[in-house]
């Protein structure tokens, strides 16, 4: 499935994003901010592409025909509920493309897919995420403690939400 937005059309995960999204991925600066380690080769790329292909709700964000980062939802319909993952190259932080790509992917969601609720874990320690998460009308429900273990340390995360009464109201106007 593809979804489509006029200003960054995210596109399924393919084979041929792998040399683009290396070159994110193995940006050392994006360590403290991820889960993954600096990719070392093409190899380790296209093998998260792979399992990125494998979830159905997961995209490659593109600007102008390149790929600059992935969003997504971990999709659990029998609840109707989402969380959402994103991530971009260093470059387009503070570009609006974080905003733009979610305005299209949770219309869908609270659109066609009919979700009831989008969740979203943020680090303790990642005050921009979590900033970008509240600038879209996610509330912080609390703390989850030791929630994931992160190269060798457990750390905590915050726990987000967002309904879809809220969207209607917290939506930032970007129309497509
Ligand atoms: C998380 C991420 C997708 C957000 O995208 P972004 O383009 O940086 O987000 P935005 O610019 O829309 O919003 C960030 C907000 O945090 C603010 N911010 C930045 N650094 C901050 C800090 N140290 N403390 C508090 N707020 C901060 C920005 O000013 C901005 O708020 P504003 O628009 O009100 O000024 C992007 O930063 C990213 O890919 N980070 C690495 C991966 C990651 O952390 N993913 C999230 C976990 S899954």
């Amino acid at each position: 499935m593809a979804l489509r937005g006029p200003h960054i059309p995210p596109r399924p995960p393919r084979p041929e994003h792998t040399e683009a999204l290396f070159a994110l991925m193995s940006d050392p600066e994006m360590a403290p901010f991820v889960y993954w380690n600096p990719h070392q080769n093409h190899h380790e790329t296209y093998q998260y592409l792979e399992k990125l292909q494998a979830k159905e709700g997961f995209f490659v964000i593109e600007v102008e025909g390149q790929p600059a980062g992935v969003i997504g939802l971990h999709l659990d319909w029998d609840n109707k509920l989402g969380e959402t993952e994103t991530w971009l190259g260093r470059a387009y932080w503070g570009s609006g493309l974080n905003t733009k790509s979610k305005v299209v992917l949770f219309d869908f969601a609270f659109g066609p897919w009919d979700l009831r609720r989008i969740q979203a874990i943020a680090h303790v320690h990642n005050p921009r995420s979590q900033r970008a998460l509240e600038k879209l009308g996610f509330k912080r429900e609390g703390l989850l403690r030791r929630w994931r273990w992160i190269r060798g340390e457990p750390w905590d995360f915050y726990m987000y939400s967002l309904l879809p009464e809220e969207w209607m109201s917290s939506r930032p106007p970007i129309y497509y």
